[in-house]
């Protein structure tokens, strides 16, 4: 287990590198890894939640701020990359999403206020979006299920052929959800998965992701990155919950095949890779200090014709701004590695 201390030593306090403008590349401090704004958003206040990538490497980025799913490509200029593909109606947030199906992604929906920091409990569901259509117009959504005792539907992975995995950030439990049928029951519920006691900002159970035999989560305000055993017909717990590192805030991750993982940290303003057994922790690109990646929220890993690439949603610093003062809009960073 690594502590924030050593995290943060990682950092120089470069004040005077500050950077942020849009399409703009930079050397991370310490690292090769080439960081670029493949797109942003034109106004401060904007979130973009989480992301997918789509088959043909276009990114998909959902909007907490509006219930909205943006479409960017890498490969164009920041000035036009992104566009909005899809707004929902009768709902203000749009959260996790992923991929169900060629082209049709499972998006988590609901009520959340950003002013508030609050979600409305009994306001979020689960919907099939099927982005197939030629033209945006067409793009139709059908509801998978409502989840009436949800009180803050965030992350979502696949866990098998039939069943969805959902955190429930403030309930702190993982929810299963049958994609055929929309039954749904609690899989997973946890102490290490309620928000911290006494936080402004009410996020336990955050990222989920399914990796050999197990279920790996976040728990924010915790700050705990954890794993546990699961039967993989059900997701039921077969054994307890393992911290693998603590100390620091994790928001939504991405585990790669070896059990390492790229954590976005929103509030630290940074990605971090966690080794497989949680006891190195070195941060990949921002800092405190940075608008590299303020408030990052979500990655993914993608590969192109040039090798890796993370793939990294952020809310523009808005939970902890940098210095206590700068935000930017919210934006999608690709950061080489
Ligand atoms: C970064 O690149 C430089 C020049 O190519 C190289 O000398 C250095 O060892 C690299 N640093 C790391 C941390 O990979
Ligand atoms: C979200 O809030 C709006 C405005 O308050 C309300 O009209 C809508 O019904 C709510 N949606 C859900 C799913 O509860
Ligand atoms: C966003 O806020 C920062 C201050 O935190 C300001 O410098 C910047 O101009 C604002 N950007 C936009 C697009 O309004």
């Amino acid at each position: 287990m690594r502590g924030l201390s050593t995290v943060l030593g990682y950092s120089a306090l470069l004040l005077s590198a500050l950077v942020g403008s849009a399409g703009a590349s930079t050397q991370d401090n310490n690292k090769n890894n080439t960081v670029s704004t493949i797109f942003q958003l034109d106004s401060n206040g904007t979130w973009f939640e989480n992301l997918a990538i789509r088959q043909n490497g276009h990114i998909l980025a959902t909007r907490i701020d509006v219930p909205e799913i943006w479409s960017i490509d890498p490969s164009a200029s920041p000035d036009h990359a992104g566009s909005r593909l899809y707004s929902m109606p009768d709902v203000k947030s749009l959260l996790g999403i992923v991929e169900i199906e060629h082209d049709v992604y499972a998006v988590v929906a609901g009520n959340f206020s950003i002013e508030k920091v609050q979600p409305t409990k009994g306001s979020f569901a689960v919907w099939r979006v099927d982005l197939s259509a030629d033209d945006p117009s067409d793009i139709q959504a059908k509801l998978i299920t409502r989840i009436p005792e949800a009180e803050f539907l965030d992350g979502m992975t696949r866990f098998n052929e039939d069943l969805l995995l959902v955190t429930d950030a403030i309930k702190g439990v993982i929810w299963r959800v049958d994609l055929k049928t929309g039954e749904y029951s609690q899989a997973i519920s946890d102490a290490s998965m309620v928000p911290e006691s006494g936080q402004p900002v009410p996020v336990g159970v955050n990222g989920v992701k399914v990796h050999d035999n197990h279920v790996y989560f976040s728990s924010t305000t915790q700050e705990i990155f954890a794993r546990v055993p699961v039967d993989a017909k059900d997701a039921s717990p077969t054994g307890d919950v393992e911290i693998l590192a603590s100390g620091f805030v994790v928001d939504d991750f991405w585990l790669l095949e070896d059990g390492s993982v790229y954590a976005a940290t929103n509030t630290l303003n940074s990605i971090l890779k966690i080794s497989p057994d949680g006891g190195n922790v070195r941060q990949v690109a921002g800092n405190a200090f940075r608008l590299t990646v303020a408030g990052s929220t979500a990655v993914v890993m993608g590969h192109d014709r040039d090798g890796s690439v993370l793939y990294v949603t952020t809310a523009g610093g808005q939970v902890a701004p940098v210095l206590c003062k700068t935000v930017e809009p919210a934006k999608v960073v690709a950061i080489r590695v």
